[in-house]
């Protein structure tokens, strides 16, 4: 259970040495508190406690009966914690000193010893590292259900057209299932960035102290293997000043957001009924409380908002470290908040559109048909016939203006030109036209490398269901 600073009492007894005299004002006590929010990191917390109280024991700085007392208390504090019967208040602080003292009601005064050689300093930084790797690792597992549903669609819709935009105006057709892919490229770009900050997130602070080290005999090495740690910070004053692993996360999570609220802003045009390219199903869509005929987005509409948050985060990140002097300031204790809620948020994005790609949405392919073979987006495949044939292209395609613009005029598409028509336009063109700009044609004609002709695209699909299996 957090506790609420609001409206819990402190009781503001020092938790300091004796150099203080008297008590700090409850306000102020409440405002210096850390409790009501880093209660989320004290799994961690008593985890980088265990490693250190073993550490100091397998280096004789505290007896091996002692480090296991500590060890048994703090796994003691963890089962209270997990149970909902250890509720530390604001007097506590912050989450490191709430078990700490716990630690030392259970243990007595052994619960005194285990702070010996460390600092709440490189204590906290090992605690945000441990939480950040969790949640590092928990988001690109989630990356991947979001791919893997983005594959489930595509699979069925290699051969679905859908319009092709540019400055939102119908441009060129598309295999639906290339649009899809788009994004699983993004989600794998996201996937990388991760799986590269990870590494950064997982170099251990312990043991750097306050900010110059410690007098101890201590082992970094140790305790940084114990806690799975890939390496440990080289310099003490870096260690403990250090938080860009938090606005490399950060960034990366910007990123991910704003791939979502790309398609989320797609997923609410295709809903619309100016586009019908999907039906929201009912399980993820809601209800107007006065208009009975109406179906909304609210899913993509939540993602698309809830983005400003992450990229809020991100800039506050940056300017809470911007300017700081080393080592640690009491700013630093702001870098948890904006961690928690983007992990938070990006969580919950990720998940939402991964079910409402599941269950939420289904393509309405008749209309997807019926759009590319209505428009004029297979003006530059009757510029390409021409090239093809050896008109130079600028001049083609100036060709092509014309006719279009003819075609506007007396309300025709282009594959309603008789061939006679066609003829009086160029010589060189022939009966095979119409062949030549039939939407399917015109999608699979482009079979570049990348592009969505379907060949291409069937094998784009083969080495993305490769790389999520
Ligand atoms: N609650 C503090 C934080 O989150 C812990 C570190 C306190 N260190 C200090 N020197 N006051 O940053």
């Amino acid at each position: 259970m957090t506790p609420d600073p609001t409206t819990t009492t402190p009781n503001t007894a020092k938790t300091w040495s004796q150099r203080f005299e008297s008590a700090l004002h409850p306000a102020v006590a409440i405002f210096n508190a850390s409790i009501g929010f880093d209660i989320e990191l004290i799994e961690y917390d008593i985890t980088g406690s265990v490693a250190h109280a073993e550490m100091l024991a397998k280096t004789g700085i505290i007896s091996a009966e002692e480090g296991e007392l500590l060890v048994n208390g703090l796994e003691q504090v963890r089962a209270e914690h997990r149970a909902g019967t250890f509720t530390p208040g604001v007097d506590a602080e912050d989450v490191h000193f709430a078990v700490e003292r716990r630690l030392t009601e259970l243990v007595g005064d052994v619960g005194k010893k285990l702070h010996t050689a460390r600092s709440r300093n490189d204590q906290v930084g090992t605690d945000t590292r441990l939480y950040l790797r969790d949640q590092v690792t928990s988001i690109q597992a989630q990356l991947r259900e979001f791919q893997a549903a983005l594959l489930a669609h595509a699979e069925q819709h290699v051969e679905t057209p859908i319009p092709g935009y540019t400055h939102l105006q119908r441009a060129q057709p598309l295999s639906l299932a290339h649009h899809l892919l788009a994004y699983f490229e993004m989600a794998q770009r996201d996937w990388e960035r991760l799986d590269e900050l990870y590494k950064r997130v997982n170099t251990c602070p312990l043991g750097a102290g306050a900010l110059a080290g410690t007098t101890f005999p201590i082992d970094r090495e140790y305790t940084a293997d114990r806690l799975g740690f890939e390496r440990i910070y080289a310099n003490s004053l870096d260690a403990v000043s250090d938080r860009d692993f938090a606005v490399e996360f950060l960034c990366a999570s910007s990123l991910i957001v704003a791939h979502l609220s790309r398609m989320s802003e797609e997923m609410i045009l295709w809903a619309s009924q100016e586009f019908s390219f999907i039906r929201l199903t009912d399980s993820c869509s809601t209800g107007s409380s006065i208009m009975p005929q109406k179906k909304n987005p609210d899913i993509p509409e939540l993602v698309r908002g809830k983005t400003g948050r992450v990229f809020g985060h991100l800039q506050g990140m940056l300017v809470l470290i911007k300017a700081l002097p080393l080592a640690y300031n009491k700013d630093m204790q702001e870098d948890k908040e904006a961690l928690f809620d983007s992990v938070k948020t990006v969580k919950g994005c990720l998940e939402a559109m991964t079910i409402l790609l599941n269950e939420g949405i289904e393509f309405r392919t008749e209309r997807l048909a019926s759009a590319v073979a209505e428009d004029f987006s297979n003006a530059t495949d009757v510029a390409d016939y021409l090239a093809a044939k050896g008109v130079p292209f600028r001049e083609a395609y100036n060709l092509v203006g014309k006719v279009v613009r003819t075609c506007l005029e007396s309300n025709k598409l282009l594959k309603e030109l008789t061939i006679e028509e066609w003829q009086a336009l160029h010589p060189k063109f022939e009966a095979d036209i119409y062949a030549a700009i039939a939407p399917s044609q015109v999608i699979s004609a482009r079979n570049s490398l990348g592009g969505t002709g379907f060949t291409r695209v069937r094998e784009a699909l083969a080495k993305a269901q490769a790389t999520i299996a």
